[in-house]
């Protein structure tokens, strides 16, 4: 069983002719339409990530991969490109991209840079829900931007799990922390079982790092944590 997070901060990745070869022509384009350098340098690496990482779990050569989206937008591996399931999600934001991949659960990933909080904080009522809100303003001054931080990326990592995007309004699940347990309480319990479900935060630097794990289906003590891998540069 793997669950592997790979991480890698764009900077540290050099663009190169062999780089850009991986990606599909569309991906090439797309890369085209970025006006922003740093965004532009950001969608290549993060498909030579993906691609690298998936295409070495596969043994299928990274620039043969294909991928298709579901009704939501959530890239996966197109059918003919894995015979067993390999599921991945990614985040990017400034500074940092991961990849988290499974080959047995489903998964979501959200990282986010830690000066986000002052954001989240002013759109927390928006944002949060009731009971993660109350929680939060609890906390003193000193620690109410981490614990914004920790709740959006978390919230952002079960939603991408789920594969529904922002269709899943945001106050209708809410994050409780129990001493070192993460607990997803529902408004309704029937939509989902919150038993179902794993969740880990890592800081890496300013970064935080959410993950959540699908349980469905399977026994409901994952035993192995995330391993976490820097992705070093093979373009
Ligand atoms: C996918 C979504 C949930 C997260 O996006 P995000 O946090 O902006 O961006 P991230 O970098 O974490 O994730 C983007 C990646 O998620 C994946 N993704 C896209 N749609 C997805 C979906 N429905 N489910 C799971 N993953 C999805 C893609 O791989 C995408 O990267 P790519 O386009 O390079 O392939 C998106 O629906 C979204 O718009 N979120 C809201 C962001 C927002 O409103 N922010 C303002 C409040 S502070």
């Amino acid at each position: 069983m793997t669950i592997r997070l790979w991480w890698i901060r764009p900077e540290d990745f050099k663009a190169s002719p062999a780089a850009l070869a991986l990606l599909s022509p569309e991906e090439r384009q797309q890369q085209q339409r970025f006006i922003p350098p740093a965004k532009r340098h950001e969608y290549l690496v993060t498909r030579v990530l993906v691609r690298s990482v998936l295409g070495e779990m596969l043994g299928t050569a990274p620039e043969n991969l294909r991928f298709v989206l579901n009704d939501w937008g959530r890239p996966a591996l197109a059918p003919e490109s894995t015979i067993a399931p390999l599921h991945f999600n990614i985040s990017h934001t400034e500074g940092l991209i991961v990849c988290l991949v499974s080959d047995e659960h489903q998964v979501g990933v959200d990282t986010e840079h830690l000066d986000r909080a002052s954001t989240l904080l002013k759109l927390a009522p928006d944002v949060f829900a009731p009971d993660e809100l109350r929680e939060l303003r609890a906390l003193t001054e000193y620690e109410q931007p981490q614990r914004a931080v920790l709740l959006w990326t978390l919230k952002e990592s079960y939603i991408k799990a789920r594969g529904m995007g922002l269709s899943m309004p945001l106050d209708s699940f809410a994050f409780r922390f129990d001493q070192s347990n993460i607990i997803l309480e529902l408004a309704n319990p029937l939509e989902d079982d919150q038993t179902c479900w794993k969740f880990e935060t890592h800081q890496l630097g300013s970064h935080i790092i959410s993950a959540t794990l699908s349980l469905h289906g399977q026994k409901k003590q994952v035993e192995s944590r995330i391993n976490i891998a820097e992705f070093t540069s093979r373009g």
